[in-house]
């Protein structure tokens, strides 16, 4: 459609009408037994009117199913408005792809790019049309549950993910066959809740949402993200949904986003319970204000926007503007000329899950996995007997919580892979334990979020069995393998935790078999920086393996046995107790650093841990070594215009084959503000063979330089310049420029 037709649809529509393209609905108000709830559930109060004529449904997919949706409310809609499906699909539809938290450690934005593209294809022969993903939420506090829904604690690593998996959903059309559209969220500064607590007060000053929390969601936006979410927090004290501020004046005015604006599920409303609106009523006008086309289940708008438009509380102009932009949303994805888009019952059989995207899956978590120690007993020797023990040894859900599109049956678990490579007559599997005991913790779950083996309530007597058992077959064996890790219910949306240990009775087993072998490899699934104090210490290997996907069991055991290796990099520091929480590379000095080592008393500094996270940002092992050669620089003194080139040769100094992210870290000495002790502003990842040298060259200009300056706006100030390049945050492989205006 023209925009001069469009412009006619919304000039012909009734205010009602017009009210009801700014409701979102979950499938259940359309009999879909099957949808899927993503917040508070409740009567919302909406009217029957509302609820056949609202604009947009969340939760609900299937090509079938949507296709009669849309027909049924295509006839009802005064002028044939279609209607929009939306849905989460964060890392699959139904090819589960490793979570965001594993894909960033992929350090690989292309290859998010692919498992985004094929999730949106599968997404769109369902009849979706929009993904509530990527989430940019800049992430540094491990108890928060959505660290898992995150690329991790770098400004320039989440832009870049953004950017690539906006790319990956949408294509270069969105009405071209398989696109769908994304939607930046949460904006903004979600993942800073206070001490991790899910919906909590985000405190931050304006300087360190500029310069650490915008970028991300502003690469999502520059990539051409059709829809941003608001967040549930406050930012300066106002809800995000009711921040004016935020939404008209930086999201649309600075940041120049002139798509659809939804809220978060009942965020509107829950503006009241903050305490920034005495009612649904007065919610509805600031959302509006703020410019919130979309209420995603509430009845605020609904309920409210007419009368505050009649008693002139609020203009027309403004619901026309909200209107208009979620028409020409549907008018991108080409609704008004084909409203089943790619809603296929045959092509859903051919796109789910076809080899394509299991490769993929395979592939994306192989890459995903991030070694973390490794004493030489990986890659395994196969000659060796081995027993796999623990709870994640033949477990199917090892997707997450954010991934309820996809099956668990369809996930392949590593009993199921290693049977098919590992000698049957040398190995055994067990289980140990289960994921978590009776005090799971899990308060407010439905009993239908669990599996039921999930969380046994085991008697004494059976517990003691299995252990036993576990033990004798430990005993027996030469090396144990022990998948270990998170209840999926443990992280994700409102799963929020203030201990960040794996859960005790997995601990229990890890001990008794660890009584008996020292031999031991853990493999560990999570969906957050955990802990691992003692398994690290006490295991001669660690495997992070994060929440894999569809394909992990098989991508475990491909690592495991060496037929791929190891080369994730980690994208959140991994702290060494929930203590240091929330730890990040990027800290700043403070006026009395704590320099490794310093033994002085007045120092910025635990008296009972150390500052250092037990792995930091970036850090991952290879099943090779990497020798990198001193940084050298082309020349000490930049000017504006110049480029510095740094350089180093990497060496595959081991004897296999492996795979280095070469990470450039830059240090602005001293600034008008404190500036990090290093920023990532790149990296490479190389491919090597035993004995292989290769030269790894970045280009550093002023634009890299630039940061929030106290008084100058976004721009570079001179000055001194360290340059690290090495293969984690913590490298001191330095050398030094200057920055001359
Ligand atoms: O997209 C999500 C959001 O991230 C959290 N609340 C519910 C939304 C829709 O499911």
């Amino acid at each position: 459609m023209r925009q001069e037709e469009l412009q006619d649809l919304l000039n012909s529509m009734s205010l009602q009408e017009k009210i009801d393209q700014m409701l979102q609905l979950t499938g259940d108000f359309y009999e879909d037994a099957d949808s899927v709830m993503t917040g508070p559930a409740g009567d919302l109060g909406v009217n029957e009117g509302d609820i056949r004529m609202a604009g947009s449904i969340l939760g609900t997919a299937g090509a079938k199913k949507l296709k009669d949706i849309q027909k049924n409310y295509m006839e009802t809609q005064p002028h044939h408005i279609p209607m929009l499906f939306m849905m989460d699909v964060i890392h699959g539809m139904k090819t589960i792809f490793p979570i965001p938290l594993g894909q960033g450690a992929a350090f690989e934005p292309e290859l998010s790019k692919r498992c985004a593209r094929a999730a949106a294809k599968e997404a769109a022969v369902t009849g979706l049309h929009v993904t509530f993903a990527p989430m940019a939420d800049l992430v540094r506090d491990a108890r928060w549950g959505r660290v898992m829904e995150a690329t991790g604690e770098d400004t320039y690593l989440n832009s870049l993910f953004a950017e690539a998996m906006v790319e990956g959903f949408q294509g270069d059309d969105l009405s071209s066959p398989y696109q769908i559209a994304a939607c930046v969220k949460h904006f903004a500064a979600y993942g800073a809740a206070q001490a991790g607590r899910d919906y909590n007060t985000v405190e931050l000053s304006e300087h360190t949402l500029r310069e650490y929390y915008l970028p991300a969601y502003k690469a999502g936006i520059d990539a051409g993200a059709a829809l941003v979410m608001t967040s549930f927090n406050t930012v300066n004290g106002i809800p995000a949904s009711a921040n004016k501020w935020l939404m008209r004046d930086i999201l649309r005015d600075e940041m120049g986003f002139d798509g659809v604006l939804i809220s978060d599920f009942s965020a509107i409303l829950e503006t009241v319970a903050h305490g920034c609106a005495k009612d649904s009523k007065e919610a509805a006008k600031k959302a509006l204000e703020a410019g919130v086309d979309i209420d995603m289940m509430t009845n605020v708008y609904a309920a409210n926007l007419e009368n505050l438009v009649k008693e002139g509380q609020v203009s027309i102009s403004r619901i026309d503007e909200c209107v208009m932009r979620i028409l020409e949303l549907k008018n991108k994805l080409g609704l008004f000329e084909n409203p089943y888009k790619d809603a296929d019952e045959e092509k859903e059989k051919e796109v789910i899950l076809c080899k394509e995207h299991r490769e993929l899956a395979r592939e994306a978590a192989v890459r995903s996995f991030v070694l973390l120690k490794n004493d030489g007993i990986l890659p395994l020797d196969m000659n060796k007997k081995i027993a796999f023990i623990g709870p994640f040894t033949d477990e199917k859900q090892i997707k997450s919580s954010w991934s309820f599109t996809g099956d668990d049956k369809d996930c392949v678990t590593i009993k199921e892979a290693a049977e098919r490579v590992f000698d049957n007559r040398r190995t055994v599997y067990l289980k140990g334990s289960p994921v978590m005991g009776g005090d799971s913790g899990l308060v407010g779950f439905q009993p239908a979020d669990f599996r039921e083996d999930a969380t046994e309530e085991l008697t004494a007597e059976e517990q003691k069995e299995m252990l036993s058992e576990a033990v004798k077959a430990a005993k027996n064996a030469d090396t144990v393998i022990m998948p270990l890790g998170e209840h999926y219910l443990q992280s994700g949306e409102a799963a929020s935790r203030g201990e960040i240990t794996i859960p005790e009775i997995q601990m229990e087993l890890y001990r008794a078999v660890r009584a008996v072998n020292p031999n031991i490899v853990v493999v560990l699934f999570n969906g957050r920086p955990l802990d691992i104090r003692e398994i690290a210490g006490k295991s001669r290997a660690v495997l992070e393996v994060w929440r894999p996907g569809t394909e992990g069991g098989n991508a475990v055991v491909d690592v495991l046995t060496g037929k791929e290796y190891p080369s994730g990099k980690l994208p959140m520091s991994f702290p060494y107790c929930v203590g240091q929480v929330p730890v990040h590379y990027n800290e700043f000095f403070t006026g009395r650093p704590n320099r490794k080592g310093m033994q002085e008393r007045f120092r910025s500094r635990y008296i009972d841990i150390p500052n250092e996270p037990l792995y930091p940002f970036g850090y991952g092992l290879s099943y090779t070594d990497f020798h990198i050669s001193p940084v050298v620089l082309d020349k000490e003194e930049m000017g504006l215009q110049d480029t510095v080139r740094a350089g180093v040769r990497i060496k595959n100094t081991g004897t296999r084959r492996g795979t280095e992210t070469v990470q450039l870290y830059i240090r602005d000495v001293a600034a008008s503000v404190v500036r990090p002790v290093k920023e990532l502003k790149g990296f490479e990842k190389v491919t090597l063979e035993p004995g292989e040298e290769r030269e790894i060259v970045f280009f550093i200009d002023e634009p890299m330089l630039r940061f929030h300056t106290a008084s100058n706006g976004f721009a570079s100030e001179p000055g001194d310049f360290l340059v690290f390049i090495g293969t984690d945050s913590t490298t001191e492989n330095q050398a030094h420029f200057c920055l001359c205006k």
